[in-house]
């Protein structure tokens, strides 16, 4: 990327209305020029800035991994002025991305190693990529025994359905996906994912654990964890701060002695238990 704050135009291929409530959509992005596709390189965990011309730019963890293609996905909840306006955009239509931007998960630490992925509600984004890549067959026999464990609220609140029921198919991979409440039909499990955290009990030896969900999931999930003696270096959580550059200027996402946008958003546990609690 030459020119940080330059988007590459993007054409909307693909929008999907993705929950119940409609509070969510995916969208696949496929690159104008190939020449940008190739030169956007990234792996899971980083984030961009989705560029709507007229209304401003939004940081969008990528759900997508690069094994699967040059298209973008993203997964994008309705919360403001560019999030509203992406929801009413259609097919074809053009628009920017800009990134990629920050640091992925440390998928090369992780070699050799147990992988627990505890996701609460639409967090689970980067998480789906984190998984794709995961289970890449170039990639799989790099990593231990991999445990999955995904909670929303309702069936219909879980995203990339067709992917979780892959996953739960797999002999190589423990799924276990939960809804809040017992409903008819729903043959997986019931609780919340600390609860569920708790009953799997990932054991800490030789493994990270990646965790991603809303406040209250990870203040349930923590406990949980001590008491099964995984230790702060072992969990690594993505931080959604307030941006506006994304790539270490402007000083809006500063926490501490990091810019979540270009240090993170991806930190160990260790690492965020140093800093003041304004994230
Ligand atoms: C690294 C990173 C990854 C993210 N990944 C995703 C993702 O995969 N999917 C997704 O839907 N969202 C994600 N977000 C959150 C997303 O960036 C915000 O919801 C978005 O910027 C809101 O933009 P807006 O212009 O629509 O809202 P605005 O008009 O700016 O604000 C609308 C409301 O949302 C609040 N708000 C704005 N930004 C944030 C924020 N970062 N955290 C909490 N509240 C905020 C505002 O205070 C206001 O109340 C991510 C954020 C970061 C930093
Ligand atoms: S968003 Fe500008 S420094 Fe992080």
């Amino acid at each position: 990327m030459n020119n940080p704050y330059l988007p590459y135009p993007v054409r909307i291929q693909r929008v999907e209305i993705a929950t119940e409530d409609k509070s969510l959509r995916t969208f696949d992005f496929e690159f104008i020029h190939p020449e940008h596709a190739e030169a956007f390189t990234y792996l899971p965990g980083q984030f961009a800035e989705l560029s709507v011309p007229g209304y401003g730019e939004a940081p969008i963890g990528i759900a997508s991994s690069p094994t699967e293609g040059s298209h973008l996905t993203f997964t994008v909840s309705k919360a403001g002025v560019v999030t509203s306006k992406l929801h009413s955009m259609e097919e074809g239509e053009i628009m920017g991305v800009r990134g990629p931007l920050g640091h992925p998960y440390p998928l090369g630490e992780m070699e050799g190693k147990n992988i627990v992925i505890l996701a609460g509600g639409y967090a689970v984004t980067t998480l789906r990529s984190t998984m794709v890549w995961l289970l890449h067959p170039d990639n799989r026999d790099k990593y231990g025994e991999i445990t999955f464990v995904y909670g929303a609220r309702t069936p219909g609140m879980l995203l990339y359905k067709d992917l979780l029921e892959e996953w739960d198919a797999r002999s190589d991979v423990n799924t276990y996906i939960t809804i809040d409440n017992e409903v008819e039909g729903w043959d997986k499990y019931v609780g919340f994912v600390p609860q569920i955290a708790d009953q799997v009990s990932p054991k800490p030896d030789n493994a990270v654990a990646l965790v991603c969900g809303p406040p209250v999931m990870i203040k349930f999930t923590q406990p949980v964890l001590d008491k099964m003696g995984w230790t702060g270096d072992q969990i690594i959580m993505s931080l959604e701060n307030r941006m506006k550059c994304g790539v270490g200027i402007c000083g809006r996402c500063n926490v501490g002695p990091y810019y979540v946008c270009k240090d993170g958003p991806v930190f160990t546990k260790a690492q965020l238990d140093e800093l003041p609690k304004e994230y």
